[in-house]
């Protein structure tokens, strides 16, 4: 059976009447602009941020579609990724109705998107070697399954996952598969986005928030088809990314240079952490990273994760997840960051494991 996106989306969007800002409706170089009701004294800061934004975000776009090597329709901006997640369920899945599949332990908002939009979630766990278990997601796959949601590399477990798993998912299932690649500038793994010619169903989500430095700007983008993207621009809030995050975007898409360096000393910082940790007395595992973070097994780790709270080190205690018992993820931090928490953890494992 053929892709059709036309028997994805909604029936309410695909019939929806999208709206239609001032800033759509004329698109040129006037000099007199008195259709927007902005403010047009200005305003207590630059001049121009008394008017709208784009809403299609057009430069922007541009410079990513360079960047990226596609077009620009084949890209859709989110308030960081997690709009794009939130933009996706409320375009293609049908609440009460249809269902979606996740691979957990993974990021948690496909689930909490899910749950918003009252869609229901099927479950297929990573494998104990957090890759895909592929049999289990093509036996869940009914009707009504509309996205299946894959993170690679996985958050929170680190790795990369299965490029031929992903391409079978890709090659047998009828609905929409989400690969977000929130992390994969520090992987060397291939990104999907140079693969939407070969799969109309396919749809990529990356961020600014991660090897781009860029968390508080709040920029997610979203690579699909085209015919894709267009349903995503009827539901999305007319003026969804804001003028500074624009314009600042626009700036640092300028740097990949500065950006490619970052990242290889974040890479070369969690290699050496990784070392250190895993030869430290009593941890169990420090799994593959190809992130800017790093899982790691040890027993009481909800205990270690509170005396770092009192040495003033902020991780993230994953110990509640599926397979991931006893395990805490460490974000790679400064040089200084690293050796304080290297040197908090030694301290923890001595006081609590020494006295047997
Ligand atoms: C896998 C994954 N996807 C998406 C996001 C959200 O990114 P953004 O800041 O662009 O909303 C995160 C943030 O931690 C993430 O880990």
């Amino acid at each position: 059976m053929k892709f059709d996106i036309k028997k994805i989306v909604r029936p309410n969007i695909e019939t929806l009447k999208a709206y239609s800002s001032a800033k759509d409706e004329y698109t040129g170089e006037a000099n007199v602009l008195l259709d927007a009701n902005e403010n047009s004294l200005g305003s207590p800061l630059t001049k121009w941020y008394n008017r709208y934004p784009d809403p299609y975000q057009k430069k922007v776009k541009e410079k990513l579609a360079f960047i990226k090597q596609i077009k620009a329709e084949q890209i859709f901006l989110g308030n960081g990724s997690d709009e794009c997640i939130d933009i996706l369920f409320r375009t293609f899945c049908e609440p009460g109705k249809d269902n979606i599949i996740i691979c957990p332990p993974t990021y948690p908002m496909y689930e909490v998107g899910a749950n918003i939009n009252n869609i229901a979630i099927k479950s297929a766990p990573l494998l104990p070697n957090f890759q895909l278990n592929v049999a289990h997601i093509e036996q869940l796959v009914d009707a009504q399954t509309k996205i299946i949601w894959i993170c690679s590399p996985n958050n929170p477990t680190g790795n990369s996952l299965d490029r031929i798993d992903i391409e079978t998912i890709l090659n047998h299932f009828n609905g929409l598969v989400v690969v977000d690649e929130a992390y994969i500038n520090f992987s060397k793994q291939k990104s999907f986005a140079q693969s939407l010619i070969d799969y109309p169903n396919l749809v990529v989500l990356q961020t600014l928030s991660k090897a781009w430095g860029l968390a508080g700007l709040r920029l997610g983008m979203c690579f699909a088809d085209a015919s894709i993207i267009k349903y995503m621009n009827k539901v999305k809030a007319p003026y969804n990314i804001n003028i500074v995050t624009q314009e600042l975007a626009l700036t640092a898409l300028e740097e990949v240079g500065q950006v490619n360096d970052m990242i290889q000393h974040l890479v070369d910082m969690r290699i050496a952490l990784a070392e250190v940790i895993a030869s430290m007395p009593h941890v169990e595992e420090v799994y593959p990273s190809d992130t800017n973070f790093l899982l790691v097994k040890i027993p009481k780790a909800t205990q270690l994760y509170h005396y770092l709270l009192t040495r003033g080190i902020v991780v993230r205690d994953r110990s509640s997840l599926e397979n991931c018992s006893d395990s805490l993820r460490i974000t790679i931090g400064t040089e200084q960051e690293n050796t304080q928490l290297v040197d908090a953890m030694a301290n923890w494992i001595d006081l609590t494991f020494s006295n047997g």
